[in-house]
């Protein structure tokens, strides 16, 4: 199954993810989690990326098309992917259509995750990441058993925030979204394949609505 989960910064786009390619046995491609390995690596691109990431601003078209161009290209994307946060402008959209084309394959849907604008401040300010497995958690909706560590036997990792996850880069997220991202809505109802999912219920009940829709 190829898919694609898109919906504001704060949505639950990589907590569905993380359960969803377990469900379907599929790869996530999650740009932001690419971004963040790269800086972790202290890459190039790393560099480059990482002082719009902690801003809060988009990474330009031209970085992030090539980095995914590759990605799908690799050998585990043939059995399905699930692609998160990427696209995120009309450009990038336009790209990924030309170079599904070009490998000969079709999007089957596209889950757009919806959630009050009033509520991702929240959402994200109290999120915790697991450095070991990248799982997301949250302070007081998702916590975990043990506070700071990875709930995960085969991991407990050490919980941390992502450095975009203050305020100011936030608001500055949001508006990105809004802007460049929230008309491939459109984009995406136009070629039929656009999934909306309440995405503003338990994170269990979000993923039963999402594999309904999907399957
Ligand atoms: P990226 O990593 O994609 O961040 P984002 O889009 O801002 O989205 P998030 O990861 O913050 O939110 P999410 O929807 O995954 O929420 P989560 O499941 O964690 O991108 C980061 C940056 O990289 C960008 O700002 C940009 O600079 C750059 N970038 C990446 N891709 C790019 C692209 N294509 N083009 C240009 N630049 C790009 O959940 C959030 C919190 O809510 C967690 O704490 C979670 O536990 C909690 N939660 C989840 N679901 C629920 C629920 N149902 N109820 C209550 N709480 C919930
Ligand atoms: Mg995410
Ligand atoms: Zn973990």
């Amino acid at each position: 199954m190829k898919l694609l989960i898109m919906g504001p910064p704060g949505a639950g786009k990589g907590t569905q993810a993380e359960r969803l390619v377990k469900e379907l046995n599929i790869v996530h491609i999650s740009t932001g989690d690419m971004f963040r390995a790269a800086i972790a690596n202290s890459t190039e691109m790393g560099l480059k990326a990482k002082g719009y990431m902690d801003k809060g601003e988009l990474v330009p078209d031209a970085v992030v098309i090539g980095m995914v161009k590759d990605r799908l290209q690799q050998d585990d994307c043939q059995s399905g992917f699930l692609l998160d946060g990427f696209p995120r402008t009309v450009e990038q959209a336009q790209a990924l259509d030309k170079n599904l084309q070009d490998l000969g394959i079709k999007l089957d849907a596209v889950i757009d995750i919806e959630v009050p604008l009033d509520k991702l401040m929240a959402r994200l300010t109290g999120r915790r990441i697991c450095k070991g497995c990248g799982s997301s958690y949250h302070v007081i909706f998702n916590p975990p058993v043990v506070a700071d560590k990875c709930n995960s036997d085969s991991c407990g990792g050490q919980l941390y925030q992502r450095d975009d996850d203050n305020e100011a880069s936030v608001s500055t997220r949001l508006n990105a979204y809004m802007e460049k991202t929230k008309p491939l809505i459109d984009y995406y109802k136009a070629q039929g394949i656009m999934k909306a999912i309440n995405g503003d219920q338990d994170i269990d009940k979000v993923l039963v609505d999402v594999l309904a829709a999907v399957k």
